[in-house]
């Protein structure tokens, strides 16, 4: 199994999130008409089943994402749809080019700008892919304390030669005193007017270790790289990792005990517009 497939089948959690914020803003995205972008659609399923049901009847959706694999994934599968493409695109870069700065009429993203250290950067990019008046509407992880974990494990000499980067995957508002007024104060000082800005503590229950275990190898930037002989041990120790500052639920029936964790965490939300006389 690839690791768009891993992500998809133990997305629960992120589908859940982007499905109330979808539904929270429904009258917004309702009004959504032209040319949308989904920022970070990985493999398309939430841009498909989520965005494109609520958007206004004659929007198109453009799902753009870094990865050639997940978007691989979303032509395969959502291809033929009519109002949908995809396109690759970095919404971090530095340099975003001439042609990708095309006008779009609304931005959605959900659970990828969290992947970004720039958030600056990131939020400029979106201003210059917006037409004045256009809208955006992102939700993203502020927190999370399974990124204490991957500092934790990088600092075992078993992992560190695969984790030497660790600090790129660690979100920037990660260990920042006030997520919201922070990413309020960027969207401002880029020049969007916000409308709504959030930042939320969210709880999911994990059914059982398993399952919490098959969602933190499927974000997991660092498994690919560690060497199979190593594997079975790094899942079971970041698993241990993760889980030791999480919330456990025993049940037991007679026979044998088993666990549902409860996760909690940040998500950030912002909604907000580029000013209708902005160039
Ligand atoms: C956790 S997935 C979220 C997918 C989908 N939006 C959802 O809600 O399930 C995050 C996606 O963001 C993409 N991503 C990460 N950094 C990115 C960047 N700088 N530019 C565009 N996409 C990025 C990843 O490749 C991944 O597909």
């Amino acid at each position: 199994m690839n690791s768009t497939e891993k992500y998809t089948k133990a997305s629960d959690m992120q589908r859940r999130d982007a499905s109330e914020v979808i539904e929270e803003f429904s009258d917004e995205i309702g009004k959504m008409q032209g040319k949308c972008i989904d920022i970070g659609c990985g493999p398309g399923n939430v841009t498909k089943e989520l965005i494109l049901p609520k958007l206004g009847c004659n929007a198109t959706i453009v799902g753009a994402d870094i990865s050639e694999e997940m978007l691989n994934f979303a032509r395969k599968n959502y291809g033929n749809e009519e109002r949908m493409s995809f396109i690759h695109m970095d919404i971090e870069s530095k340099d975003f080019s001439k042609e990708q700065t095309v006008y779009y009429d609304n931005a959605l993203s959900f659970y990828c700008l969290h992947w970004c250290q720039n958030m600056r950067r990131t939020v400029e990019n979106i201003y210059k892919l917006l037409r004045p008046g256009g809208r955006g509407l992102v939700m993203f992880l502020s927190y999370n304390n399974g990124f204490d974990a991957y500092m934790k494990l990088q600092r075992n000499p078993r992992y560190q030669p695969y984790m030497q980067d660790v600090g790129k995957y660690i979100p920037p508002y990660h260990s920042c005193p006030n997520p919201r007024a922070t990413m309020k104060k960027t969207l401002e000082e880029v020049g969007f007017e916000v409308l709504h800005c959030s930042n939320r503590e969210k709880t999911f229950v994990f059914e059982s270790l398993e399952i919490l275990q098959n969602h933190i190898l499927a974000v997991n930037p660092f498994f690919n790289r560690i060497p199979d002989d190593l594997k079975d041990e790094y899942k079971e120790e970041v698993t241990k990792e993760i889980t030791k500052n999480k919330i456990l639920f025993e049940s037991n029936n007679g026979e044998s005990s088993s666990y549902s964790v409860l996760d909690r965490y940040g998500l950030l939300i912002a909604y907000f517009r580029k000013p209708n006389n902005a160039h």
